[in-house]
């Protein structure tokens, strides 16, 4: 086998965003770019670790969209070129981004390239992403995706191993040089792990019992590992799984699990007969949504749930909880359960990747995104078909239907009415100049007022990592009115066109039985005002509301 070395120059645009690097596929179908960022990504560990890849394992896998079986191949080509000891794939190249973390902790890989755009439309107009995994199994921090960045600024040379395509439909060891490449059983790890945290006993009790679930995959890759889990390991019956069968452009749909991406889910849990708990999950099976029948869950509210009933209902927390996480934008919700539980909760900035050092120091055992994104220190990326087992034990021990349990959970602790408006598509420059425009003015907005409620605080949201000293500035800009009420806003780093700005309101109450549109109505006014939204964009309605 020979190793080339393969002469490159530099891309301008290899810096990662909220969750790895991601652009429109075309960009990644450029000769040299995936194996530039590649290259870039084993430069940097290689000089922070100081490590030596013969004994390192790196796990590889996506999910599923187009040009993930390209993109694998040459990562395998590259990583036997750099000399990893062994290289672990999945089969048929299918790795939801949980699994992929799972499996790096549960066989102490080094860490993990991950081929996914997420909730991200796929195909060759669509989008394509990259996401490296460290260590702990969770997204690479700052330091490292900045040092990612700068060796791509510099490159000049990636290292390819020459071999021919590998049969990734048969789980199979093939050894390259010193590298032994293995297609691995990409639900065993995964599912091992759910089965020791969930009572799987409990929950076949509650199939048995006629409970009926409708898992909407939205033929992104959590298909095959609910219909591995729920069907084949709990015994819910087959249909239980739709849009089951991953697809490379998603079946033309948006693999986002909210309200308007999962419309048809919406309407199967609509009715009286309607199943018990209705989930969904995005393309790469980090993100959920909970539906009851004729009820949504929020986000903020499911990670609230759990956190309160953790302990009673899941073996896994069974020495209760060390503390919750949850970034700045998502509600309040999970706070109170924290006060009631007389544990911290932290509050990040937005991505995954600011909660795994909390996780490694043993500061939090709970984290949630209002993006749909709920999880724990299992494993350190968000979980979908963890978040329905959850809900399903929760289900199976306290009763009451999804509704009854928020209903009870309001009543305990009053209720977070929460929404988020995205406003996509729009001008980069003049949603940048809105948001520099804005933290000029943070210092005459405090003592004003918005929607008739006094702004007490004003700010340019900033976290220091108590755990390593990082700081993050620049995170959102953050209102908080005087009735406790919060109004933010920031610029999304995961689009791959424009801006899209974020705006996120919340207005806690203790009646649980208000309308959320009706709550936040004047929050949403005085934000639009405030940003003058249709002087800027010639529009002031969201294109999502979640
Ligand atoms: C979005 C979500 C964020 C999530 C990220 C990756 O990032 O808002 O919570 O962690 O996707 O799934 P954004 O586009 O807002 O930067
Ligand atoms: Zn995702």
């Amino acid at each position: 086998m020979e190793i080339t070395k393969k002469d490159t120059r530099p891309f301008q645009d290899q810096r990662p965003g909220t969750s790895g690097l991601r652009k429109k596929t075309r960009i990644f179908m450029q000769p040299g770019y995936i194996e530039n960022f590649v290259q870039s990504v084993f430069n940097a560990v290689r000089q922070q670790d100081q490590t030596d890849f013969s004994r390192e394992i790196l796990v590889v896998g996506g999910d599923g969209r187009y040009y993930n079986r390209t993109a694998i191949q040459t990562i395998l080509q590259m990583g036997a070129g750099n000399g990893f000891g062994q290289i672990l794939v999945a089969r048929g190249g299918i790795l939801s981004t949980p699994a992929m973390s799972a499996a790096i902790r549960r066989r102490g890989a080094m860490g993990g390239l991950v081929l996914s755009a997420s909730h991200n439309p796929g195909g060759i107009d669509a989008d394509f992403g990259i996401k490296y995994n460290i260590r702990n199994g969770g997204p690479a921090p700052e330091k490292v995706t900045e040092a990612i960045y700068a060796h791509s600024q510099r490159i000049s040379r990636y290292l390819q191993a020459d071999f021919p395509e590998l049969d990734l439909d048969r789980e199979q060891t093939v050894t390259v040089g010193q590298t032994r490449i293995s297609v691995i059983d990409p639900l065993a790890d995964y599912a091992a792990l759910m089965s020791e945290l969930f009572d799987f006993e409990l929950l076949r009790g509650l199939f048995r019992g006629g409970f009926r679930l409708l898992f909407d995959a939205m033929n992104g890759v959590t298909g095959p590992y609910a219909r591995h889990i729920f069907c084949g390991l709990l015994g819910a019956p087959e249909g239980s799984v739709i849009r089951g069968t991953p697809l490379e452009d998603f079946g033309g749909c948006h693999p986002d699990p909210n309200q308007a991406h999962a419309a048809q889910l919406v309407a199967h849990m609509s009715g009286s007969d309607a199943p018990g708990l209705g989930a969904a999950c995005d393309g790469d099976g980090d993100r959920n949504m909970i539906l009851g029948r004729n009820c949504f869950v929020s986000p903020g509210d499911s990670l609230a749930v759990i956190a309160e009933h953790a302990q009673n209902c899941i073996p896994g927390y069974a020495g209760g909880l060390a503390g919750i996480a949850r970034s700045m934008p998502t509600s309040t919700a999970a706070d109170s359960v924290a006060e009631s539980l007389g544990i911290e909760c932290h509050e990040t900035p937005t991505g995954w990747k600011f909660f795994g050092n909390l996780m490694d120091a043993g500061l939090c055992t709970l984290c949630g995104e209002e993006s749909f994104g709920t999880g724990s220190n299992h494993i350190r990326e968000k979980d979908g078909l963890w978040a329905v087992l959850c809900w399903l034990s929760i289900l199976a021990r306290e009763g009451g239907g999804v509704a009854g349990i928020l209903q009870r959970h309001w009543g305990r602790f009053g209720r977070s009415y929460f929404q988020r408006h995205d406003f996509e598509g729009l001008k980069s420059d003049a949603a940048a100049a809105m948001m520099d425009e804005m933290r000029g003015a943070l210092a005459s907005l405090k003592g004003s007022s918005l929607s008739g409620r006094r702004i007490q605080g004003a700010e340019d949201f900033e976290y220091t990592d108590r755990v390593d000293g990082s700081v993050s500035s620049r995170q959102g800009i953050r209102l908080l009115l005087e009735d406790g009420s919060r109004v933010i806003f920031r610029l999304s780093g995961t689009g791959t066109e424009g801006a899209t700005l974020r705006l996120y309101l919340e207005s806690r109450l203790d009646d649980g039985n208000l309308i959320p549109g009706d709550v936040l109505q004047p929050l949403l006014a005085g934000a639009r005002s405030l940003l003058r939204l249709r002087e800027r964009f010639g529009r002031d309605q969201a294109d999502v509301v979640t």
